[in-house]
């Protein structure tokens, strides 16, 4: 008999529909004891007309415009929070107090300092936690780890981040308001580098283990926007693009890059690790798409023949392949949403007794010390130090 786990979830925007999404199908497609039930969705007053409907869509028992009655209900076992980044904090901390297991989104925190005081708080309660750094899961990216870990590529030179967008170019988007509050730094903490280079640091010191130091140069090209809730000209206080350079633990070095004035790109969030024997290369916008250069085979112990060698792109749709065998048969391809959906099921499988889930909010205090390294030197303009 499936166990019910309910859940309330804060925020009716994007990331609260790629969460109930989620919720909704994990059971359909991966056999967990826990079954979730959507109980209660949180979202601003002004947002009543987007709340209302979204809330009928999902199914949700009942909608709440104060955030602390999601937390304070006793049907409720989980919290999600989907909601600008200033409230994680607040939202993590009264949950895990509250003694809610706690699903968190990214980035963890608006710094270093809130990060330490919601790790502190999930840990004293003791309550399972996880941050959605949803990329770890996605199957190629799986695979890229896997290929890494087994020792294909060897020892790991370079490291090639990109994040980047095109949709802040122009002089008339506001800032503040649903999905631009991004661009507003009271509400965001930052921008490129909150938004999508956290992203793209989760992912590389997964794959590439710690990153020791930074030194970042950004920039805000456009100065002033109208502000959507206060109707004035306001400065404009994020970072427009971020490029920094890293040193690995390993050695090996990193360059990150991210706009959101990358005219064409939408989501181009790539990587790339060039390794002694091997490499690897991503591309989300080609998403069930790994690419992966042989130089030399551990299994035959010996370099690839010459005529041979070349880029091999393999579509990550086997049942051998991470997530796959819950999904469609081979050559079937799954999508963005799925990463949620693969995120959750790997969650409740930890509830239930399996591997401890990663990134824990532990692991996202990592991500949230090297963009706060990043931000420090692109001001100060040196390298800066990232503590172990
Ligand atoms: N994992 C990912 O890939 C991913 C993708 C997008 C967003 N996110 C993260 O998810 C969180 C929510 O982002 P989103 O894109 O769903 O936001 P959104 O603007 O689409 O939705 C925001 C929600 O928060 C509420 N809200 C409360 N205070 C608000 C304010 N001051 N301004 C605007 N809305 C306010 C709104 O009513 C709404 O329900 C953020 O932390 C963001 O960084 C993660």
């Amino acid at each position: 008999m499936a166990k019910e786990l309910r859940i309330g979830v804060l925020g009716c925007g994007f990331m609260g529909k790629a969460h109930s999404n989620a919720w909704s199908q994990v059971s359909h497609f991966f056999d967990r004891e826990h079954k979730p039930v959507l109980k209660a969705v949180y979202g601003r007053k002004e947002d009543m007309d987007k709340l209302e409907p979204f809330a009928r869509r999902w199914g949700y028992e009942s909608i709440e415009t104060d955030w602390r009655k999601v937390i304070e209900r006793d049907d409720v076992d989980l919290i999600d929070v989907c909601v600008p980044n200033i409230m994680h904090h607040d939202c993590v901390i009264a949950a895990a107090e509250a003694g809610k297991i706690v699903v968190c989104e990214k980035p963890l925190a608006m710094n270093v300092q809130e990060a330490e005081e919601m790790v502190a708080a999930v840990e004293k309660a003791g309550v399972p936690n996880m941050v959605s750094f949803n990329y770890r899961r996605v199957p190629a990216i799986s695979l890229a780890k896997q290929i890494i870990d087994e020792g294909r590529i060897g020892r790991p030179f370079h490291y090639r981040a990109t994040y980047n967008q095109d949709y802040t170019i122009s002089t008339k988007v506001p800032q503040g308001g649903l999905a631009l509050w991004r661009l507003d730094a009271k509400v965001a903490g930052s921008g490129v580098t909150g938004d999508l280079l956290a992203h793209s640091i989760d992912t590389a010191e997964w794959l590439n283990g710690p990153i020791q130091k930074v030194t970042a140069y950004t920039e805000t090209f456009v100065k002033e926007r109208v502000h959507a809730e206060t109707g004035k000209v306001e400065k404009v206080n994020i970072d427009d693009a971020c490029m920094f350079l890293a040193v690995f633990a390993n050695g090996s070095l990193g360059t990150f890059e991210s706009t959101r004035y990358a005219r064409g790109r939408k989501n181009y969030n790539t990587l790339e690790v060039n390794g002694e024997n091997g490499a690897v290369f991503f591309d989300l916008e080609d998403p069930h798409v790994l690419q992966y250069f042989r130089y030399a085979d551990p299994d035959i112990g010996k370099k690839i023949e010459d005529h041979l060698t070349g880029w091999q792109r393999i579509h990550v749709t086997n049942a051998e392949h991470p997530y796959m065998k819950n999904w469609w048969v081979p050559g079937c391809t799954i999508g963005y949403e799925h990463t949620f959906i693969n995120s959750f099921a790997d969650f409740l499988a930890s509830l239930e007794g399996g591997p401890k889930f990663q990134p824990d909010m532990r692991q996202a205090l990592r991500t949230q010390r090297v963009c706060d390294a990043v931000l420090q030197s692109a001001k100060e303009g040196r390298w800066v130090e990232i503590p172990a």
